[in-house]
């Protein structure tokens, strides 16, 4: 049921700031001596699907025809416990940073499906929330990606809600336990320190 390392999975609506808080967790659990192994599940599909002309940034694979996209998730799963084997001994923490459900031309569909946590074989999910105003707002601030069509504030707000319901029917699988955590407006430290003591009592 578990690898020798913990496996938390960090999911999300895009841009509520998961990779923010993981970044600002990394920092944290250095300065307290936890070990973790931080791995974005979008970049290990994006890298095979560039490699086969798939498309051309991160923001396209969601729109890939459905069954592309399962390969690429199946494969990625895979790569992620090999490569985290090889860098992670008992102690150690595997943060995956992915998603729950993905918004799809095809309808929602989802991130953590049976032969993903066969992989990953979680401990935790780890649910990151925030107000879909706040989360919009994000959204358009960041310059760096395209995430119109999520759909607004009614749409966040709909993702949001199915994705947490996913998480919880994903986390009965391999009995991991389920942490929601707040990513407040400006206190992207409080969450990563919220996230942080979580994992030290796994
Ligand atoms: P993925 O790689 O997961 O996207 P990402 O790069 O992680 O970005 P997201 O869009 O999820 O945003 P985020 O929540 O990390 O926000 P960020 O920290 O950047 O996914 C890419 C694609 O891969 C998916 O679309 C999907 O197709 C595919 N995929 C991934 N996993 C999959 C799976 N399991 N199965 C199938 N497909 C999968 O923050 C956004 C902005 O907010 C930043 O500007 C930041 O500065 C700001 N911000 C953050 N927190 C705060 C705060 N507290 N206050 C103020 N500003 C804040």
């Amino acid at each position: 049921m578990r690898h020798p390392f913990r496996v938390v999975i960090v999911t999300g609506v895009p841009g509520v700031g998961k990779t923010t808080v993981i970044n600002t967790l990394s920092r944290l659990a250095e300065e307290e001596g936890v070990k973790l192994h931080i791995v974005n599940f979008g970049s290990y599909m994006l890298d095979t699907a560039l490699k086969l002309g798939l498309v051309e940034d991160r923001d396209k694979i969601r729109t890939l025809p459905l069954r592309q996209q399962l390969e690429l998730q199946r494969e990625a799963a895979k790569r992620i416990v090999v490569d985290a084997g090889q860098r992670l001994g008992r102690d150690g923490v595997l943060i995956v940073d992915t998603h729950a459900l993905v918004k799809t031309r095809a309808g929602y569909w989802p991130g953590l499906p049976r032969h993903v946590l066969d992989e990953l074989k979680p401990d935790m999910i780890a649910v990151i929330e925030a107000r879909p105003e706040e989360i919009v707002s994000r959204q358009e601030r960041d310059e760096t990606r395209y995430r119109a069509d999520i759909g607004g504030v009614e749409g966040v707000r709909q993702l949001m809600l199915n994705a947490r319901n996913a998480s919880i029917a994903s986390a009965v699988h391999y009995a991991s336990t389920i942490a929601v955590i707040e990513n407040r407006e400006g206190e992207v430290e409080t969450a990563a320190r919220e996230l942080l003591n979580l994992i030290k009592n796994l």
